[in-house]
């Protein structure tokens, strides 16, 4: 959410900065910025997307600078517009030449806002941004790092920001709190950037900024303390991240490009940790808590979006095959609940970005009460991933679609190993693990079967893409599935559908189905296929047309469904790896038939990092 982009060294900042926000434009395009100081502070942003701006600023000399920062909005505070668009400036009127880009919420806005016009500030946007921008000016007295310190220990909520001053042109400072931010570090030169998208094209060494820590960087050196000023050393890293995984190569979307790329992710996600000979499973960032691990009494899983359906697999999955009582629960809804964490408690958070604001919260909330804390995670180095006691990564390559796709199978993966490595501490036997984990290693070849009917799915898509109304159905681990299903045609073609259990469709919804409704149903081999046999055929006496995704070799299924996805038959707590694919494929065309942009769907962003 909201990508921020700052350069200083000895390159011209515009084009490295442009091509920043091209990269993290999946945070947010609601508007576009970038300031770079060349003989005074040099300002242009628009709303829009970055290619706005990019024809905005032309070859305009003025921008010639070596040093800037730029932004890409996902609005919280003030619609999106020019005016509200970042960089923010201090007071025009002080004559510093400020400049802040910022990620985040700063809560006690309203509160310093009145405060700084009762001192005379005149304010040129509504947002909270530009707040910040004043307070900085209002406190500057020829040292920028010390009045950003300044003014954020008057600010209450979450940021991640990156600041220039006219009057200090050699010296670019950063700080955050709760948003992510990290540097990269080349020869000279600083790159910071929300994520390492903006950064892996220029150097692979990076640091990552802890919570409540500021950095001066200056194009030879750089100085990193709290915000009490203690100096802090922190660690470099390498990002793994390697350009070619995050160009769109011959897709013709990210979101695409993704969904095929499912096999191999999930190779890579198993690679190393599965042993079908002896029915056992290897997970390294457990190896430290398995004995805490092994007197697990609960399992609680926490997500939001795609992640929380992840997480609701992994419970059926956890009570499945670790025969551990589980549940999932929006991030959210459990931070805010007085949530009772009894003793034995593991709580997992479930996160791509492992920034996501509503999930990071509930993590800290769940330590403080005393849960051990995992995170499966996808970003290496992610703010979950560092305050979790313990997790698995996901391994499945960096997502830039804003729908997820390959990230929620590499989750529902490793639920499946979790849940394994719980069970086999346990009841799981290694004679049922065995078979089942020789299944899962032939997965990616059997996602590679379903992708081959993308132009079967398409057909069927024409055929119901005009349709305003939909519904997915469900049950057991294929119930959150439907809920995927729902969630991603909504996400990205605008069509309102549904996801539930097929059983409560006749609890009320079922009122909705009329003549030619598109009703997606699950219905694959399973312990409860016949009751889905029954709900399709509810749907169908009340005129609904249903689409099943249905196991091959299932041909009577077609008798009482209008179109059908076939997906090869795996046992029941695997399915869901197969079973949604259809699903992603379908919301794709239906969103390329509507002419969507699939990649930035309207309103949406790709990580969340407000609560
Ligand atoms: C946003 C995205 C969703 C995503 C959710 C959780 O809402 O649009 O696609 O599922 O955040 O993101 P996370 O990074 O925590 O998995």
């Amino acid at each position: 959410m909201c990508g921020i982009v700052a350069y200083i060294g000895g390159k011209p900042a515009r084009e490295l900065l442009l091509e920043g926000l091209k990269r993290l434009e999946y945070r947010g395009y609601d508007s576009a910025g970038i300031a770079v100081i060349n003989g005074g502070l040099q300002l242009s942003k628009t709303a829009g997307r970055v290619r706005v701006l990019e024809d905005q600023l032309g070859q305009d000399d003025r921008f010639d600078g070596t040093i800037g920062l730029a932004h890409t909005r996902w609005a919280t505070h003030g619609e999106p517009s020019d005016r509200n668009a970042h960089p923010h400036e201090d007071d025009p009127e002080l004559g510093h030449g400020i400049a802040i880009v910022h990620n985040g919420i700063i809560e006690n806005h309203a509160a310093l806002k009145t405060y700084l016009m009762d001192n005379g500030h005149v304010f040129a946007s509504d947002t909270d941004t530009e707040v910040l921008a004043h307070l900085i000016g209002h406190f500057y007295e020829g040292d920028l790092e010390a009045s950003v310190r300044q003014a954020l220990r008057e600010v209450t909520g979450a940021y991640a920001i990156a600041v220039v001053c006219a009057q200090e042109p050699d010296v670019l400072v950063v700080a955050r709190k709760g948003s992510p931010l990290m540097i990269g570090v080349g020869s000279d030169e600083y790159i910071v950037a929300s994520d390492a998208s903006a950064i892996v094209a220029h150097t692979n060494q990076a640091i990552e900024l802890d919570d409540d820590t500021i950095a001066r960087l200056t194009t030879d050196s750089f100085r990193t303390s709290t915000l009490e000023n203690v100096t802090i050393t922190p660690q470099m890293r390498e990002l793994e991240v390697d350009l070619e995984q995050i160009e769109l190569g011959s897709y013709p979307h990210y979101m695409l490009k993704e969904i095929h790329e499912q096999p191999e992710a999930i190779r890579r996600c198993l690679k190393g940790r599965v042993s079908a000979r002896d029915g056992s499973v290897v997970l390294g960032g457990l190896n430290e808590f398995a004995r805490e691990l092994g007197r697990t009494r609960r399992v609680v899983f926490l997500g939001q979006g795609t992640a929380l359906h992840a997480g609701m697999i992994a419970s059926y999955l956890v009570e499945g095959l670790a025969k551990i009582p589980s549940r999932a629960d929006f991030a959210s809804e459990f931070r805010y609940r007085n949530a009772i964490i009894e003793d034995g408690t593991v709580v997992v958070a479930i996160s791509q970005s492992g920034e996501t604001a509503d999930t990071h919260a509930a993590l800290r909330e769940a330590s403080r009460k005393g849960a051990m804390t995992l995170g499966l995670v996808n970003v290496v180095g992610s703010t979950i991933t560092r305050e979790s006691d313990a997790g698995v990564y996901l391994r499945v390559g960096p997502e830039i679609g804003v729908a997820s796709t390959k990230a929620f199978l590499g989750q529902v993966t490793a639920s499946v190993l979790l849940a394994t490595w719980l069970g086999r501490r346990r009841f799981l036997s290694p004679m049922e693990a065995s078979s089942m984990l020789e299944t899962l290693n032939t997965v990616p070849t059997l996602i590679s079967r379903v992708l081959d009917q993308s132009d079967q799915i398409a057909e069927v898509v024409g055929k119901y893409v005009q349709r305003d109304n939909w519904l997915f159905l469900g049950r057991g681990v294929n119930y959150p599935v439907a809920m995927e299903g729902a969630l991603k045609l909504k996400e990205i073609s605008y069509i309102h559908a549904e996801g539930m259990p097929a059983a409560e469709m006749k609890h009320g919804p079922i009122a909705l189905i009329d003549k030619g409704m598109p009703v997606v149903v699950v219905a694959t081999r399973s312990s409860q296929y016949e009751k889905v046999l029954s709900n399709i055929e509810e749907v169908r006496s009340r005129g609904g047309h249903v689409i099943a995704v249905a196991t091959e070799g299932d041909d009577s299924i077609r008798n009482i469904c209008e179109d059908v996805f076939f997906v090869p038959d795996v046992p029941e707590v695997l399915q869901p790896l197969l079973t949604v694919v259809p699903l992603q494929i379908l919301a794709y065309h239906a969103a390329v038939m509507r002419g969507h942009d699939v990649d930035k769907p309207r309103n949406l962003a790709k990580s969340v990092t407000v609560e």
